[in-house]
């Protein structure tokens, strides 16, 4: 598996494991939740995601449970977290509203819980998981530096952003921000074309890509003129629509990072044969067409 440099320090595997969902199954037992993660690691996938608010703030436990079970894990995977997201439920079941909280106060804070729930004493990656309308860019920026500084985190980076909010941030640090996770699949692919991507690319920064496969609904319409397509291509390489779906995004320039959430173990055990197709120039354009229902101009 392909390794792609975040930062000096954080390298991560060129496809990531997310675990929104992982508490969404009824088995969340740390023997289970060991063998998604070695499926993964057999396969070079080292690189796991997670957020405080996942599961509504129960997620990293789980995996917390697991690393309590097989430490040794803790030194083969790179852990991704996120903060910045208060929702009225779980751990802050009694605040009014949901908002976003940047503070160098509440982003310490999170940093600190996750740490303790998932058993460690660093995380990776720590982003930002939201862009927040009421950040104070100063004392942001200056809190993810002591942060790196500390040691409890090894890179920051930032989700949801747009290139005004990046540069914002960035402007007031003395660490590169690492990278900035995106919403990205066939589907949802206008980053291609607003300006996002290319400002990455500029910038040299691999962008994660979150729900690469639209969350599943790529596969809720078997007869869909997309689904139709990625079948007409995975016939042709003995392969699935998942798996060229994910391809499609590989063969992009930019070196997106998918980030998939199955839970389903059989498939982990395949999320990298994705790495087995090449989309040329003139197939990858060819998906591209039938995902937003009309040719190039
Ligand atoms: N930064 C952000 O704001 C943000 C937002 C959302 C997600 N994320 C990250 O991105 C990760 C991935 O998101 P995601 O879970 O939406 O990704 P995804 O890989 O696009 O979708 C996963 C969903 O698709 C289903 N699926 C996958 N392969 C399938 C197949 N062959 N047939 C039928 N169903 C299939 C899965 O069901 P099964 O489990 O049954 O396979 C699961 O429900 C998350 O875990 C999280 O780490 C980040």
């Amino acid at each position: 598996m392909e390794r792609v440099e975040l930062t000096d320090e954080v390298h991560v595997s060129r496809l990531v494991y997310g675990m929104w969902r992982i508490g969404d199954v009824e088995d969340t037992s740390p023997r289970h939740v060991q063998e998604k993660m070695e499926a993964c690691l057999e396969q070079g996938i080292s690189t796991f995601d997670q957020a405080d608010i996942y599961g509504e703030y129960g997620a990293e436990a789980i995996l917390g449970a697991c690393l309590a079970q097989a430490p040794h894990l803790r030194e083969r995977v790179e852990i991704v977290t996120k903060c910045g997201i208060i929702a009225p439920f779980g751990v802050y079941a009694d605040r009014r509203v949901k908002y976003y909280d940047t503070s160098a106060e509440h982003i310490k804070a999170s940093v600190d819980r996750s740490l303790g729930e998932m058993k460690t004493d660093y995380v990776d990656l720590l982003l930002i998981h939201r862009p927040d309308p009421f950040m104070d860019h100063l004392e942001t920026g200056a809190v993810l530096d002591a942060l790196v500084a500390s040691g409890k985190v090894r890179a920051v980076g930032v989700s949801n952003f747009k290139p005004h909010d990046w540069s914002l941030l960035q402007s007031a640090m003395s660490n590169k921000l690492a990278t900035n996770q995106i919403e990205l699949s066939v589907m949802s692919n206008e980053s291609l074309v607003n300006g996002e991507l290319a400002f990455l690319q500029e910038k040299g920064v691999s962008p994660m890509a979150w729900s690469p496969l639209g969350g599943g609904e790529l596969f809720q319409e078997a007869r869909s003129p997309l689904a139709l397509k990625l079948q007409e291509i995975a016939t042709q390489n003995e392969s699935t629509i998942a798996d060229v779906a994910i391809a499609w995004l590989l063969a992009h320039p930019s070196k997106i990072i998918p980030v998939l959430g199955t839970n389903n173990l059989s498939r982990i055990k395949q999320i990298s044969n994705a790495n087995e197709i090449e989309i040329d120039r003139e197939t990858w354009f060819d998906i591209y067409t039938v995902a937003n229902g009309c040719e190039v101009p």
